[in-house]
């Protein structure tokens, strides 16, 4: 099985989106991963629906929303009818996990869950069943560039074993400080997406930035 690259917006050229979402896209992405935060769960503030409806209409990809916000109860509906196609919630929300996942099957979009790095796994365990996509976080949510945090490959390894004892057919994303040399050791763990921001708008290839994530998993 392929792996699949989430592209993140988070750092590119947000005067120029269209732009960016088309680059990704020619580049081989598989996806556009857009990290949401509402300025209480993390410091900054990003993206919000209106932003996701109208880029809507820029690429066929389907949309990655990382909902890094304290309650996601009512953004939820308002991303779903944007256009997002997975929708990912923090197990740290102030909020109704389990009932979150279920509204986001709701809208039939798939349905993530993240934890943060100091989080412990097994937390998320009783949400498996209701989910499709688990998003390990390797860095500190709130900013791209920052460094791969080797602790995320032991909660790589654990969730799938966790979902392979359930039966489950899960997506396990990883996302913060995904490159060349960091991707291999998620895939070997058991993971299938890589969210990449910085390595993919920092190359001056990015086909072949995108090709050298792909091949890792050969
Ligand atoms: C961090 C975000 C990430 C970020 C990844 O809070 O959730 O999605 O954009 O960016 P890089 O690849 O630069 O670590
Ligand atoms: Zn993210």
């Amino acid at each position: 099985m392929g792996v699949l690259i989430s592209s993140s917006i988070l750092n590119a050229d947000l005067s120029n989106l269209g732009f960016e979402l088309r680059r990704a896209e020619d580049a081989g992405a598989d996806m556009i991963h857009i990290d949401v935060m509402d300025g209480v769960f993390t410091p900054s503030i990003t993206f919000g629906d209106f932003v996701v409806k109208k880029l809507r209409p820029h690429t066929a990809l389907p949309f990655d929303t990382h909902l890094m916000v304290s309650d996601p109860t009512k953004l939820i509906p308002l991303f779903a009818e944007a256009g997002s196609d997975i929708i990912t919630i923090h197990e740290e929300s102030d909020c109704d996990v389990a009932e979150c996942l279920k509204l986001i099957r709701s809208y039939g979009k798939k349905a993530g869950i993240s934890l943060n790095p100091e989080t412990e796994v097994q937390k998320i365990f009783p949400y498996l069943p209701l989910c499709d996509v688990v998003l390990i976080m390797s860095v500190k949510p709130g900013a791209g560039g920052q460094t791969f945090q080797l602790e995320a490959i032991e909660k790589i390894k654990a969730v799938r074993e966790e979902a392979d004892r359930l039966g489950l057919n899960i997506d396990i994303s990883v996302d913060g400080g995904i490159n060349d040399i960091t991707a291999p050791l998620t895939f070997r763990a058991g993971a299938n997406i890589a969210v990449v921001g910085t390595y993919l708008l920092n190359s001056e290839d990015m086909v072949g930035a995108m090709l050298s994530i792909r091949v890792a998993r050969l």
